[in-house]
């Protein structure tokens, strides 16, 4: 299979008044991404960080700053997460239907890498225009817990999602956050999964370089029998 593992920790569940350091720290664990999750306080019930501490952090590190826009009116934040010094860019499908296009395109042009991402309840089929289209979508987030706060129980039937998604699209890079761990990751990459958000359990181990290293070897173990 073309795609390659990328473990991307969630900086949700690091010490955000130590980012960098934190930053640090998971990379020196054998992090391949960081995962920024971006809330409005509008689109789900939690406000966290934007463009201001990603242009913060970015000074610290070159690494690929992956972030997550759960926010209603993503194109309002396009530009200021691309002067930022944002990698990749994952806008919601629920929020997007009118949009997509010119999301995409000025994504694009600001230098980012486009996602999308679609919550526990929406369907597979609501993507496909985003990834067949002429300016295609880079990679697709299905989340597998309800947006909005890190340490939820993993949602196992959201795994259909990928298989549909991986069967379709071998090359795609597919995405899963929520309650992955040693416990979930199995099901996750079996269904095809190669880009892996881990917060809780990755920041709450006392050895995290462990734990990333376990969710890398179960995504490559996975691909090998595929
Ligand atoms: C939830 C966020 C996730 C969250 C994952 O809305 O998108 O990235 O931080 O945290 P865990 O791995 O603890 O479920
Ligand atoms: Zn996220």
């Amino acid at each position: 299979m073309g795609v390659s593992a990328k473990i991307a920790p969630s900086m949700l569940s690091s010490d955000f008044a130590n980012l960098a350091s934190e930053a640090h720290r998971m990379l020196s664990c054998g992090a391949d991404w960081l995962h920024m999750d971006i809330m409005d306080g509008h689109f789900v019930p939690n406000l966290t960080i934007g463009a201001p501490v990603i242009q913060s952090l970015r000074k610290h590190t070159t690494a690929y700053l992956d972030c997550h826009l759960m926010v209603t009116n993503p194109l309002d934040y396009v530009e200021p997460l691309g002067k930022a010094g944002a990698s990749g860019f994952t806008f919601h499908v629920e929020v997007s239907k009118e949009n997509w296009q010119e999301l995409v395109q000025q994504i694009k042009s600001k230098g980012m890498r486009p996602g999308v991402s679609l919550k526990p309840g929406t369907p597979i089929e609501e993507v496909y225009p985003l990834i067949e289209g002429e300016n295609p979508v880079e990679m697709v987030l299905v989340m597998t817990v309800e947006p909005g706060f890190g340490g939820q129980k993993f949602m196992p039937e959201t795994m259909e999602k990928v298989r549909v998604l991986r069967k379709k699209y071998p090359t795609l890079d597919i995405e899963v956050d929520g309650g992955l761990g040693p416990s979930t990751i199995d099901v996750a990459a079996a269904a095809g999964a190669n880009c892996i958000v881990a917060g809780s359990s990755v920041f709450g181990a006392s050895e995290p370089a462990q734990v990333i290293s376990l969710l890398r070897k179960k995504v490559e173990e996975a691909q090998q029998n595929s």
